[in-house]
C-alpha cells in the first residue's frame, strides 16, 4: 500500500511528482504529501485526503519552482490519516527528508533508542523513526547519505521502499527497497522513482526495477549506482525496457476506470490468448508451463493460493482443473495459508494468483511454499512485480494496467489463463479426448465476442440497478462453476457501493439465507444453461414462494427463469467451464451503476487499496 514518487534532474519536479501521484492513487488515498527543495529551501505540503486536495493546498501555500522533490500517497498503517502523519517525513535537523512504503515493525525499539538520543518526534508514524535513524546513523558515523541509508537499514525489520534526499547536498536521492516495490525510470542526465512505472512512463521507457535488499544512489551526471545491501557490492544496474504506454493508462473517454475496463474486457481477453491460443494448429503455447511440464503432470496436487477477487479466479480454476484435467485442487486464501503451518509436498505445484504481483501476503505464501520445495507458478498481471520475480515460472495475463480499484478485466484474464493452463494439461495427460479439446480451442477463441454481447445488455442492467439502488441488502446466488461468480458480484457491490452483499452456493440457500429472504431482498442468481439449471430453476421457487426480488443472469432465449424472475439479463451461451467469463460481466455493470446512482467513489471505495503490501 502507499505510492511514492520522486524526480531529480532539470525539469520542473511538481508536476511529475504530482500527476505520479495520481497515478499510484490506487495504492492508497487517505493522506497525500509532496516535498520540493528549490535550491534554497524546503517546500513542505501534506494533507488528508486525496491528491486533489493536495494540490488545492500547494497551490494556495504557492509552489515553487524545484528540480527535485518526492511526494507519496498514503494507505494508513501506523497512525491515523491527518496532515502530520502524512509523508514526506522529515528528520530532526531539517536536513533529510523521506517517504516510504511499507511498515517498520521494529519501529517502536528503534524509536526508544532515538529519544533516549534526544529525538523528538512529531508523528505516529513508523516512518519518521526511520528518517531520524539515518540522520543519527549519518551523524554518528560521519558518512554519506548514501552510506548512511545502507548502515540503517540493518537495524531496520520491516518491508520499505524509500527515497529520501538531503537539503544540505541536493544533488542525489538515494532509494532501498524490501517487500515492497520500487522502480527508477532513467532519462538524460534525471532520474525518476515510482512505487511503479506509470508516473514516469511519458518521459523514459527505460526502468530498473530494484530487488529486495537494493538500493541505489541515483546521482546527477552519473549513472544509478544500485548496491547489494546482503552482499554489500556494487551491481550492474538492469535497465530494462518497458512496453507501457500514456494510453493504457487514461480513462479513454469513460467516466471511470472500472468502466472502461470493463468494456476493455473483450480486448484484454484477446490479449491474454495472443501467441498461446492457436486453435488452427490445435496448440495452446504457454511456454512458462512448458518448461516444467513433468512437474505439473506428476503433481499430487495443485494448491491455489490468492486474495480477494484473485481467490475468486483460484475457485473457478478448482472445477475447471479437477474436470479436465483431473488434478486435485485445493484453493486457499494466502492470508491463512501462511500462517496455518500446511502440510506442502515436493510434490504439489503451487499456483499463486495477483493481478498487481505485490500482495503481501500471496508473496509470503509463495516463499512457504518454495521452501518447502513445491514448484510455484504465478498467474500475474503486473509484469517485473514482486510475485512475478518471486515464482518458479509462471504467465501473465496481460489485461493492461488495471486502475479501478475493484477488479474487472483482472478477473476474466486470470480465469482465461487458468483455462488454458488446465487444457493443455489435460490434452497432455489425456484426460480429454483430441476432438474435445479441439472443440474447447474453438470454443474459447470466442469468448471475447461473446463478452461484446454481453456488454450489450448494459441498458437493461442500469434500469434494473435503479431499482436496486434502495436495498439495504443483496444475495447473490449461483452452483457449479458459477457459484464463484456470485462470490465476485457479491463482492462487487460491496466494494463500490458500500450495499451489504452475501455470495453463496445456491443449493446452500435453504441453510441460513433463506431466512432473510423478504419482499425487500433482492436476490441475484445466476441461472444460465447448465448441468445445474433445474436445480437452480426449483431455488428460484424457493425465493419467489418467499416474495424476493429475483434478478437472474440466464442464457439467451430462456424462458423458464424468464416466466418466474422480477427482472432478466441475458447472456450469450457458452460451455460451462467458460460461463463465468461471460456471467460476470453484467454483474460487474450492475454494482457500478448502482454505486454510480449512489454518488460513490467508483474507482477509489473508501478503506480500500488496489494493491495490499501490508498483511
Ligand atoms: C485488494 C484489491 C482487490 C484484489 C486483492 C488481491 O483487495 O482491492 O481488487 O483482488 O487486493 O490483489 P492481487 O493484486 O493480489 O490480485
Amino acid at each position: 500500500m502507499c505510492g511514492i514518487v520522486g524526480y531529480i534532474g532539470s525539469k520542473e519536479a511538481y508536476p511529475i511528482v504530482l500527476n505520479g501521484l495520481r497515478r499510484l492513487e490506487y495504492r492508497g488515498y487517505d493522506s497525500a504529501g509532496i516535498a520540493l527543495f528549490d535550491g534554497a529551501q524546503l517546500h513542505l505540503c501534506k494533507t488528508k485526503g486525496k491528491v486533489n486536495a493536495l494540490a488545492e493546498k500547494f497551490a494556495a501555500q504557492g509552489v515553487p519552482q524545484a528540480q527535485i522533490g518526492i511526494g507519496h500517497t498514503r494507505w494508513a498503517t501506523h497512525g491515523v490519516p491527518n496532515d502530520v502523519n502524512s509523508h514526506p517525513h522529515t528528520s530532526n535537523s531539517g536536513a533529510l527528508i523521506l517517504v516510504h512504503n511499507g511498515i517498520i515493525e521494529n519501529y517502536a525499539a528503534l524509536k526508544t533508542v532515538l529519544q533516549q538520543r534526544g529525538y523528538v518526534f512529531h508523528s505516529d508514524t513508523d516512518t519518521e523513526v526511520l528518517v531520524n535513524l539515518i540522520e543519527e546513523v549519518k551523524k554518528t558515523n560521519n558518512v554519506k547519505l548514501g552510506k548512511a541509508v545502507q548502515l540503517a537499514l540493518k537495524e531496520v525489520e520491516g518491508a520499505y521502499a524509500i527515497a529520501v534526499f538531503d537539503q544540505s547536498k541536493p544533488n542525489e536521492i538515494v532509494v532501498a527497497k524490501l517487500g515492497s516495490p520500487l522502480a527508477i525510470g532513467v532519462g538524460t542526465d534525471e532520474f525518476f522513482i515510482a512505487s511503479d512505472a506509470t508516473p514516469f512512463i511519458e518521459f523514459t521507457n527505460q526502468a530498473i526495477y530494484l530487488e529486495d535488499h537494493e538500493m541505489a544512489v541515483l546521482r546527477l551526471g552519473r549513472e544509478a549506482r544500485v548496491r547489494d545491501l546482503k552482499k554489500d557490492a556494487r551491481l550492474d544496474s538492469a535497465i530494462q525496457e518497458l512496453s507501457l504506454n500514456v494510453e493504457q493508462i487514461e480513462k479513454g473517454g469513460y467516466e471511470h476506470f472500472m468502466l472502461k475496463e470493463i468494456y476493455e474486457q473483450p480486448r484484454a481477453i484477446l490479449d491474454t490468448f495472443r501467441g498461446r491460443l492457436l486453435p488452427e494448429e490445435g496448440i495452446i503455447k504457454l511456454s512458462g508451463l512448458e518448461n516444467h511440464m513433468s512437474r505439473f503432470l506428476n503433481a499430487e496436487r495443485i494448491l491455489i493460493v490468492a486474495c480477494g477477487t484473485s481467490w475468486h479466479a483460484g475457485l473457478v480454476a478448482e472445477y475447471i482443473f479437477e474436470e479436465w484435467a483431473r488434478i486435485p485442487v485445493e484453493v486457499e486464501y494466502a492470508s491463512e495459508f501462511r500462517y496455518r503451518n500446511p502440510i506442502i509436498n515436493k510434490n504439489d505445484v503451487v499456483i499463486a494468483i495477483s493481478q498487481s504481483g505485490e500482495t503481501a501476503d500471496t508473496l509470503a505464501a509463495i516463499k512457504l511454499a518454495k521452501s518447502h520445495g513445491a514448484l510455484v507458478y504465478g498467474v500475474c498481471n503486473v509484469a517485473g512485480s514482486s510475485i512475478a520475480r518471486e515464482t518458479d515460472a509462471g504467465s501473465y495475463t496481460h489485461a493492461g494496467p488495471e486502475i479501478g480499484v475493484a477488479s474487472t478485466k483482472a478477473f476474466t484474464t486470470q480465469i482465461t489463463i487458468l483455462t488454458l493452463i488446465a487444457l493443455k494439461l489435460a490434452k497432455e495427460k489425456g484426460s480429454i479426448s483430441q476432438s474435445v479439446y479441439q472443440q474447447h480451442l474453438y470454443e474459447l477463441q470466442q469468448i471475447p465476442q461473446l463478452i461484446e454481447e454481453a456488454l450489450a445488455s448494459d441498458a437493461t442492467i442500469k434500469k434494473i440497478a435503479s431499482e436496486m439502488v434502495m436495498a439495504q441488502h443483496a444475495l447473490y446466488l449461483g452452483r457449479g462453476y458459477n457459484f464463484p461468480v456470485a462470490l465476485e458480484g457479491a463482492l462487487k457491490l460491496k466494494e463500490i457501493s458500500y450495499i451489504h452483499a452475501e455470495g453463496y452456493p445456491a443449493a446452500e440457500m435453504k441453510h441460513g439465507p433463506i431466512a432473510l429472504i423478504d419482499a425487500q431482498m433482492p436476490v441475484v442468481v445466476v441461472a444460465v444453461n447448465s448441468n445445474h439449471y433445474d436445480k437452480v430453476v426449483s431455488n428460484i421457487e424457493e425465493i419467489k414462494a418467499r416474495k424476493g426480488r429475483i434478478i437472474a443472469i440466464v442464457t439467451a432465449g430462456d424462458s423458464v427463469v424468464k416466466g418466474l424472475a422480477d427482472h432478466v439479463i441475458e447472456v450469450p451461451k457458452t460451455t460451462e467451464a467458460s460461463s463465468p467469463l461471460v456471467t460476470t460481466i453484467p454483474l460487474q455493470l450492475l454494482s457500478y451503476h448502482i454505486a454510480v446512482m449512489l454518488g460513490r467513489n467508483v474507482d477509489q471505495p473508501r478503506n480500500l487499496a488496489k494493491s495490499v503490501t501490508v498483511e
